[in-house]
C-alpha cells in the first residue's frame, strides 16, 4: 500500500475523477461522473444540491458501502495517503470503524434494531479503545447523549432504537458517530429533522468537536443555513458533478453558476411565502447528455453548452465553476485571453497554454454568446 512520506503529506481525504454508476434493468443510471475534491484535517466541507444530484452516493463511495448493483467504474478515493479503492474488505472494516464515521441520511441504518442505545455506544467506545473499562464507557456514552440534547440519558441508554422518535434517533446516531472520535465525520442530512434548537446546539457541538479532535467534516444538506454557519468550503452538484466550489462568502455572495442561482433562489424566506423552486425537471442519469446537465434548464444556455462540458476555471481565489457563460464574461472582460485574432487581425504574441485551451471553447461561446438562446 503506498504511503506518503510524512513530509509531504497531502490533505486527510483526496477524491480525484470518481465515476459510479448503478445496474437497473433500464440500463446504467451515472451516478456520480468525475467528482474531484479534497479535505484538509480540521475543516469542514459542505456538499450542496438538489435531491439526486449524487451527495450520498458520492460519500457511500468513500466508506465503499453502495447498493449491490452499485460500482465505482473509476477514479481515486485516498484516505491518510492510502487508496481506499480496492482496499482489502478488512483493512476497510478498521477504517470504517475506528477512522471514517458516517451519520446516515436515514437514522435506522446507522443503528442496530436489536440493542439498546447504550450497549451500541459502550461497544463503539470500547472497539475504538480496547483499553476503557465498561463503567468508563458507559459514563462516556451518557455524556455524549447529553451533549447531542438528551435530557435523561441515563433512561435512553436503556431503550431500543424503536422506542425512540425519528429526532431522538438522529440524535443517537450523531452520538454513535462522535463516541469514536473519527478523523473524519461525513454526516448526511444530520439535522434536518431535528427542530431549530436543537439543530443549533448540534451545529455547535459538531464544531467544538471538530475543534477539540482536529476532525475534518463532510456536510451534506439541502440547508444551506446550515452550511453557511459552519463550512469553510461548499461544493454544489449537479447530474454527478461538483459544478461550482468556494468558501460560503463567495458562494453565498457571488454566485456564479446558473444553477448555484437558483438553489440559493429557492430558499424560502419570511418575505416569500412561496417556495421557488429551479424550473426543469433534473436530468435522467440513464441517459446523460454529452454538454453541460443543466443546460436545458438553464436561462444563459448557449449552444456549446449543449454540445461540450466545460472545464472548471477559476472566478476568485478559492471560487471555481464550470460553465461556458463564466467563460465568456470573463474573455469579455479581458480577464481570460483567447487570442483572438481582432478583426481578422493575427494575434501579436504566441497564445498561453490556457488561452489555448479555452480558444475553441471561447470561438464557439462567444458566437452563440451574443445571442442567448433559452432552449
Ligand atoms: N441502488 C441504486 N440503484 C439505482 N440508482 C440509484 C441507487 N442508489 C442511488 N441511485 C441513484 O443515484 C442518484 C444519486 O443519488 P444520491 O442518493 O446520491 O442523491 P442525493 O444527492 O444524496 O439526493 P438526496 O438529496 O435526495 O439525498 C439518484 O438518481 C439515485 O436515484
Ligand atoms: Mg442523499
Amino acid at each position: 500500500m503506498d504511503v506518503l512520506p510524512q513530509e509531504n503529506k497531502e490533505p486527510m481525504l483526496v477524491v480525484k475523477d470518481l465515476h459510479v454508476s448503478f445496474a437497473v434493468m433500464a440500463g446504467k443510471v451515472e451516478a456520480v461522473n468525475g467528482v474531484s475534491f479534497s479535505l484538509e484535517k480540521g475543516k469542514i466541507l459542505g456538499i450542496v444540491g438538489e435531491s439526486g444530484s449524487g451527495k450520498s452516493v458520492t460519500n457511500y463511495s468513500i466508506l465503499q458501502i453502495l447498493d449491490k448493483n452499485g460500482h465505482i467504474d473509476s477514479g481515486s478515493i485516498r484516505f491518510e495517503g492510502k487508496e481506499l479503492i480496492g482496499m482489502p474488505e478488512k483493512e476497510l472494516r478498521e477504517i470504517r470503524g475506528n477512522r471514517i464515521a458516517m451519520i446516515f441520511q436515514d437514522p435506522m441504518s446507522g443503528l442496530n434494531p436489536v440493542y439498546t442505545i447504550g450497549n451500541q455506544l459502550i461497544e463503539a467506545i470500547r472497539t475504538h479503545d480496547k483499553k476503557i473499562s465498561k463503567k468508563q464507557a458507559f459514563d462516556a456514552s451518557v455524556e455524549m447523549l447529553r451533549k447531542v440534547g438528551f435530557n435523561e440519558p441515563e433512561k435512553r441508554m436503556k431503550q431500543y432504537p424503536f422506542e425512540l422518535s425519528g429526532g431522538m434517533l438522529q440524535r443517537a446516531m450523531i452520538a454513535m458517530a462522535l463516541v469514536m472520535k473519527p478523523d473524519l465525520l461525513i454526516a448526511d442530512e444530520p439535522t434536518t429533522a431535528l427542530d431549530v434548537t436543537i439543530q443549533a446546539q448540534i451545529l455547535d457541538l459538531l464544531k467544538d468537536l471538530q475543534k477539540e479532535y482536529g476532525m475534518g467534516i463532510i456536510m451534506i444538506t439541502h440547508d444551506l443555513g446550515v452550511i453557511a454557519q459552519i463550512c469553510d468550503e461548499v461544493d454544489v452538484m449537479y447530474a454527478g458533478r461538483i459544478v461550482e466550489r468556494g468558501t460560503a462568502d463567495e458562494i453565498f455572495y457571488h454566485p456564479a453558476h446558473e444553477y448555484t442561482k437558483g438553489l440559493l433562489a429557492s430558499v424560502p424566506t419570511l418575505e416569500e411565502k412561496e417556495l421557488n423552486p429551479i424550473k426543469g425537471n433534473p436530468v435522467n442519469l440513464l441517459d446523460l447528455p454529452k454538454g453541460c446537465a443543466f443546460a436545458p434548464r438553464c436561462a444563459k444556455c448557449m449552444e456549446i453548452c449543449l454540445k461540450e462540458y466545460p472545464d472548471e476555471i477559476g472566478v476568485g481565489p478559492t471560487h471555481r465553476v464550470s460553465c461556458f457563460e463564466e467563460v465568456r464574461k470573463l474573455t469579455e472582460e479581458g480577464i481570460i485571453d483567447p487570442m483572438l485574432p481582432p478583426q481578422g487581425k493575427k494575434p501579436t504574441k504566441a497564445p498561453s497554454p490556457t488561452s489555448k485551451k479555452f480558444e475553441k471553447i471561447l470561438t464557439k461561446g462567444l458566437e452563440t454568446g451574443k445571442e442567448e438562446k433559452n432552449v
